[in-house]
Order: C-alpha cells, then structure tokens, then sequence
C-alpha cells in the first residue's frame, strides 16, 4: 500500500485518519516573525518549481514531504507523486493561469525546488520571505514541518538558520487556496480566488543581531516640527541603533530596551509629503554589521468633525476602486501594470485609490508614494465572516497587523479599512472594534474606516461601527442594485454623519464586447447614465468627502456568468484588455478635473 512510504507512522492509519493536517496548521508564522527588508540584500528563489496540485491532500496523508530524492530506476516502492521530478510551474504565479485543468481548481498544491548553500556562517542569520502565498502555505525544509501561515495577500518570514545544511537542501511548500467557513474572506466574494504562490520569494541573510523593524513618521501633533523613530531589535545586542536621514542633517542614536525596543522623538521641520508635493526623505537605520533603509515622506492626516485634513488643509479623495487582477496573469502583479494603473489613475485626475479588499503588493504603495496617491488599504473581511470564532478574528487581526508593519512607512497609506460590507450584529461589531483597535495601537498616524452598507430600512446612513472609525465608508449602488435613484438624495438627507463620508464604491456594469446592447442594464450607455446621475447627485453634499467608484478594470470572478459578464463583474470604467475606455471614464475624469482646479 502506497501509506506505507517512508515517514508515515502507520500505513494504513493514513487512510483512516481525517486529522491528518491538525499537526500542520500551526499558523505560527505571523506578523511576530516578520523581519524588516528595506535596504537589504534579497536572493531570489523565484523560478521553476517542481509543481503538483493535490486535491484530496495526499500529499500530507503520505508525508511526500519526508521523501528523499531518488531516481525512479531505483525506486523500490510504489509512489503516486515525487516532488523532485516531474512537471515545473514559475514562481510567481496564480496555477489558475497557467492550465485550463487548474483554472477553478481549489485545494492543496506542492512547490519544491532546491536551496543550495555553500556555507552557513555561524555569525548569520538565514531567513524566508513569501510575498504573498493563497491562502495556507505550509513550509518544509529538508523534511522538518517549520510552520504554516494564514492570508492570501501579506508576506511572511520563516526563520532557516538551524534547520538548513551546507550544500543541497529541499524546501517544500504546501498551499491550499480552499474556500472555507473560518478564513478571512469567508467563501462567498466578488473576486476570483485564485491559488499559488504569486508574489516573490527570497532569501536574507542577517547577523545574529538585527533589526526586524523600523517605523518614522511626523509626530502628528500639528507642529510639523519633529519626527518619531520606532525600531525592533532581533538577536542578543541591544547595542543603540543609529538613524540617520543625510537631508535633514539627522544623525542620532536610539537606545534599545531590554525587550530590543527603542524610540525617539528628533526635533525636525522636513518638507511635507502631499501628492502636489510627494516629497521623499532617505532614511537608515543601522546597528553592529546591520543595516537597512527606507524612502520616508512625512505628513500628517486628520479627521476633523466632517472634514479630512491633511497637512491642516481640508482635501477631497479623488478616487478609484482597484482590484489587483489581470487578464492574463491573474493576481501576479507585473511592473508595467502597475505603472498602467497609476497612469489611468492620473489621466482620471485621481489623487487616491482604493486598493480592494486585501492588501496589494507592496510595490503598489511605494509608487502611490513617489506618484502623490493617497490609498486605502484593506483586509479581507468581506461580506460574510465567522465573526464569533476568536481563530478567525486572530486570522484577520494578523492579516492587519502584516499589512501594517509590511506598509506603515507609506505616506501614501492614509487609510487602513477593516473591512467592506459586513452585516450590522453585535458579533461584527466586537470583531471589528477588535481591528480598529489593533490598527490604532500599532500607528498613531493614519485614520481607520471600513466600507458600509446603506440602511435600507430608513434608506440613510446607520451602522454601529461608524462610532469608532475615522471615516465612514458607503457602498451605494443607487441606480444599478437599488433601482429607485431618487432615493439617493432621500439617503443623502436623511443621513447625519457627523463624521466624512467616502462613498467607497458606486457604479454600473457596462459591456462593450460582441453583442453587446446600445442601451438598458448592461450597456456602457446605461453605465453612462449612471456615473452622470452620481455625480450631480454626490456633488450636492458637503459631508461627502471623497469618491472612489466601482471599478478601473473589469475584473475575474466565478459568480457573474450571464451573456454580458462570461466569468467578468464588467463594471470597469476600462475593460479587460486594460486599454479600452468606457463612456463613463471621460465623466468621471471631467468631474475630477473640475474638482482639481478648485483646489
Ligand atoms: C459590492 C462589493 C464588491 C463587488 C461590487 C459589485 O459592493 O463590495 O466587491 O464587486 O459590489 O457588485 O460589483
């Protein structure tokens, strides 16, 4: 019987044992593992990977994982997979975009591929970076299970120094994108759920003593004059960390606390980052042989009753939703779509972006600083979530706090958003007042929101969460859902925020291919129609404070299937093929630019 293989305790205990992945869902590589990479030396391990999807996890009953390399000519059993030969796949990539066979396929998949190292010093530390993995990926090296990681959208770090040998090591990586009651998205979302490992993966080595995290922001007092350091210390030393920003002639020490924690607050005036001005600083930070580095911008967000003020200055949110999603690569995001999305977004005369509903990569919002685009950035608690099981909430609080360590040195980051369109009870309340909370313990300096529903009942604003974010985000679909747009305005003034209102997503769906209509639900005429009545309709209202419509692209998803939509939510001011503009593109761009000239 193939359970007899090498490593399985028992053989045919395998094929009665539905527990056999308890003992590999530790989820112990978090947010505390992550280690800090700006400045530092990466060795890619992107490329061809021995590649297997294992529906029925075959692969965890068998333990494929404990097998040795072998040639199958010497082989003395039976086998049903060997991970060290047979068919590759590309890291990164979605296994949805690579064969039709795989393209809805949900489950386990193997990736493994060698890890040659000439030495391992004993002065160095040898640690992991996944990108982004969909949505369990579970890390052997060499055969030892080092641990798994929740969270289709963060990266995550696994510590190698005592498990890796000189010479010829295997890692082994199990991912399982299946759609399941307790993670974070649930099972039911408007996006296609792609698998695979599609962001980068790398190699970094440190010494024994590292520092594994480093925050500067402006304190945001609104005296503009002195920025924050915060640093992590990794390893025995606590030895104070000097930064240094060369343009401000900064160049201090920071002593570090028993814990490896140190701050301090330097009196400075830089020049402010706005997306008029997006002004970077260089900054390092470096102890013993370590050292790192990051682009700062310093600024300072605020909500002030109904307005949001950054800098002191009021602003409006000239927005667009984002999908991370592609024709032909599905979630693997490519250096010239990136800069396609920022150049849309620019000929839309747009000064932020929505990145929905899960965290991007992470070059997104390095442009969004370098460009002068504010964001919104979110997880994935959407729609229906487990909102009573304390391993859900801890799957998503990690999923923040990954988000937020990975970007809270992103001006460009003004918002972090707890969610988007979850039900009004008290479980969801608990569960996201947890979140905020979170989100404002580890950064003092961004505002919180979440993207609401509308109370259709008293057709007005109402939702419990509204008392402890910043900015209260609507989902309105008057005139595409909710057919009567005359309730708009009805909504509009029966609703007394009292805080600033984002509407975080209004739109149509407007097909432009073969067969499509001239006019009616579905036609770019009516979609038209829809972002003309929006406008004049929002315009009207001072406590809206920003928009960001559904959606710059058509995008993927499973569950839209009529003539119109084939597999595509078509509500794109552009279409799939990322070029092709609809009618309404040129309507919201107009608004915008009107919007600009004002400022
Ligand atoms: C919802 C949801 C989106 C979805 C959109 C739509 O508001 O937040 O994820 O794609 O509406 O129906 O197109």
């Amino acid at each position: 019987m193939l359970e007899r293989m090498e490593g399985a305790d028992n053989g045919l205990a395998c094929l009665h044992d539905e527990d056999y992945d308890v003992p590999f869902n530790k989820q112990n590589l978090n947010s505390s593992m992550l280690i800090f990479t700006g400045g530092r030396k990466a060795e890619s391990l992107n490329g061809e990977w021995n590649f297997c999807v294992d529906l029925l996890d075959t692969g965890l009953r068998q333990k494929w994982f404990s097998f040795t390399p072998e040639a199958p000519e010497d082989k003395t059993e039976p086998y049903d997979y060997d991970p060290y030969a047979g068919e590759t796949v590309p890291v990164p990539s979605c296994w949805s975009m690579l064969k039709d066979k795989w393209y809805f396929f949900e489950g386990s998949a193997w990736y493994t591929r060698s890890l040659d190292l000439e030495e391992v010093r004993k002065d160095e530390r040898l640690f992991l970076r996944v990108g982004a993995a969909q949505y369990d990926c579970k890390v052997f090296l060499n055969g030892e299970f080092l641990g798994n990681h929740y969270g289709g959208s963060t990266p995550f770090n696994v510590e190698l120094t005592d498990h890796a040998k000189p010479g010829r090591n295997w890692l082994m990586l199990c991912v399982n994108n299946t759609r399941t009651l307790d993670r974070v998205p649930m099972r039911n979302t408007d996006w296609f759920n792609y698998g695979g490992i599609y962001r980068d993966v790398e190699l970094y080595r440190t010494p024994k003593t590292f520092i594994s995290d480093f925050f500067a922001y402006l304190v945001p007092d609104s005296s503009y004059d002195k920025i924050a350091v915060e640093l992590q210390v990794n390893g025995p030393d606590r030895a104070p960390v000097t930064v240094e920003f060369k343009e401000l002639g900064i160049k201090s020490e920071v002593p570090i606390d028993e814990d490896g924690f140190g701050k301090l607050v330097i009196p400075s005036k830089p020049e402010l980052w706005s997306p008029e001005h997006p002004r970077l600083y260089q900054a390092t930070a470096s102890v013993g042989e370590d050292r790192v580095e990051d682009m700062i911008g310093f600024r300072q967000i605020d909500q002030v009753g109904t307005d949001v003020l950054l800098n002191g200055k009021p602003i409006f949110f000239r927005g667009i939703s984002v999908h991370e999603d592609d024709e032909f690569t599905g979630k693997v995001l490519r250096d010239e779509d990136l800069e396609q999305r920022f150049r849309h977004a620019k000929e839309l005369n747009c000064n932020f972006m929505r990145f929905a509903h899960y965290p991007h990569d992470e070059r997104a919002a390095k442009m969004a600083d370098r460009e002068g685009i504010l964001l919104w950035e979110e997880i994935p608690v959407y729609w229906a979530i487990d909102f009573k099981n304390t391993d859900t909430l801890n799957d998503a609080r990690n999923q923040l706090q990954e988000l937020i360590k990975r970007d809270r040195n992103r001006a460009s980051v003004v918002i972090w958003s707890v969610g988007n369109e979850n039900p009004d009870t008290d479980e969801r309340l608990s569960f996201m007042k947890h979140l905020v909370d979170t989100a404002k313990e580890m950064d003092p300096t961004r505002l919180t929101s979440a993207a609401c529903l509308v109370n259709h009942t008293k057709n007005r604003i109402e939702d419990r969460l509204i008392q402890h974010i910043n900015v209260i985000g609507i989902n309105e679909y008057y005139g595409w859902y909710e057919e009567n747009f005359d309730d708009l305005i009805d909504f509009l003034d029966n609703s007394e925020p009292g805080k600033p209102v984002v509407i975080s997503e209004t739109g149509a769906d407007g097909y432009i291919g073969e067969g499509k209509l001239e006019k009616g639900f579905f036609s770019e005429s009516y979609m038209a129609e829809v972002y003309r009545k929006q406008i004049a309709t929002l315009r009207q209202r001072e406590f809206v404070k920003g928009i960001s419509p559904w959606i710059l692209y058509d995008f993927r998803v499973e569950r839209r299937q009529n003539m119109f939509q084939q597999g595509w939510n078509r509500k794109g001011l552009i279409a799939s093929d990322k070029k092709t503009k609809k009618t309404a593109f040129k309507l919201l761009a107009d608004f915008y630019a009107e919007l600009k000239a004002k400022n």
